[in-house]
């Protein structure tokens, strides 16, 4: 993408979902691997194929769907990504965070990102879920290199909270009256597609890791540079390598998804009705 014609390019998608859907979202959404059934929950939901939009880059892993969903949940103007995209699939980091550049355009003010992840904390156990305090960024890529534009945000962008004090403390709230104990800590993210092997696991957790994905950090950073407030989950899908004596599989973790989502939706519903 050229430095150029970047501010171009997200108006012209920004522009082109404004006119579908006519709505303007302050909360987005983006849900990782099977989490994507909160959309369904959207009221006069106007849907938009990710394919259709300008510039915006196509998701090729099974379980994403590819498209946005704008609407109502619990009176608030939504935009939710069903599918997202991934470095592992060959895009860039600049590629995989640009819808967050657009929801900036259409005015949100907060994000909420979801992921399914691997539980490096041997304390967790699979199915939990898990509030994101901060982020190790290893995949050793960051979509603000380049010419910093400042229209977009600063050079030099804060990441002491990265994701929300104010909202974890909510997130713990609304877990609290829903009688379920909600884990918190330090997500991994990594650039994939392999899952780890046990030593680098080891490896994480003496760096301070909680869980591990291949997603998430590329559009907190992007959000954080254009001053969007954050709140993450990571859903653990299953346990990293060399805890549990089973092999890693993609199945399983969509399996964990599937089971946990009546808990992930009542807790997100919970929070958004709060925000
Ligand atoms: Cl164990 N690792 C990574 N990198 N991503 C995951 C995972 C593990 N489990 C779910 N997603």
């Amino acid at each position: 993408m050229s430095e150029t014609s970047m501010i171009q390019k997200i108006q012209e998608a920004a522009a082109y979902i404004r006119k579908e859907t006519g709505t303007q979202p302050q909360i987005g959404l983006i849900l990782g691997s099977g989490l994507g059934v909160l959309a369904d929950l959207i009221e006069n939901p106007v849907v938009v194929d990710y394919a259709h939009i300008p510039h915006f880059p196509v998701s090729t892993v099974e379980g994403h769907a590819g498209e946005l969903v704008v609407g109502t949940i619990q009176g608030k103007q939504v935009l939710v990504m069903k599918g997202r995209f991934h470095a592992y699939e060959g895009y860039g980091a600049e590629t995989v965070s640009f819808p967050v550049r657009v929801m900036k355009e259409l005015g949100v003010q907060t994000l909420i990102v979801t992921n399914a992840a691997g539980g490096i904390n041997t304390s967790f156990k699979v199915g939990d879920l898990m509030v994101i305090s901060d982020h190790l960024n290893l995949t050793f890529r960051n979509p603000l290199i380049g010419p910093n534009d400042s229209a977009l945000g600063v050079r030099f962008p804060d990441m002491s909270e990265a994701y929300s004090k104010r909202l974890r403390k909510l997130a713990h709230e609304v877990a609290a009256s829903q009688d379920f104990q909600l884990q918190e800590g330090v997500y991994v993210g990594l650039l994939g597609p392999n899952y780890e092997t046990p030593a680098e696991i080891r490896m994480l957790r003496t760096l301070g890791g909680d869980s591990v994905g291949m997603s998430t950090v590329p559009e907190v950073i992007v959000a954080r540079h254009a001053g969007i407030e954050v709140l993450g989950f990571s859903c653990i899908s299953n346990m990293a390598a060399g805890i549990l004596d089973q092999p890693l599989s993609h199945d399983e973790v969509m399996e964990t998804t599937e089971q946990v989502k009546p808990k992930f939706l009542k807790l997100v519903l919970g929070i958004i009705a709060a925000l």
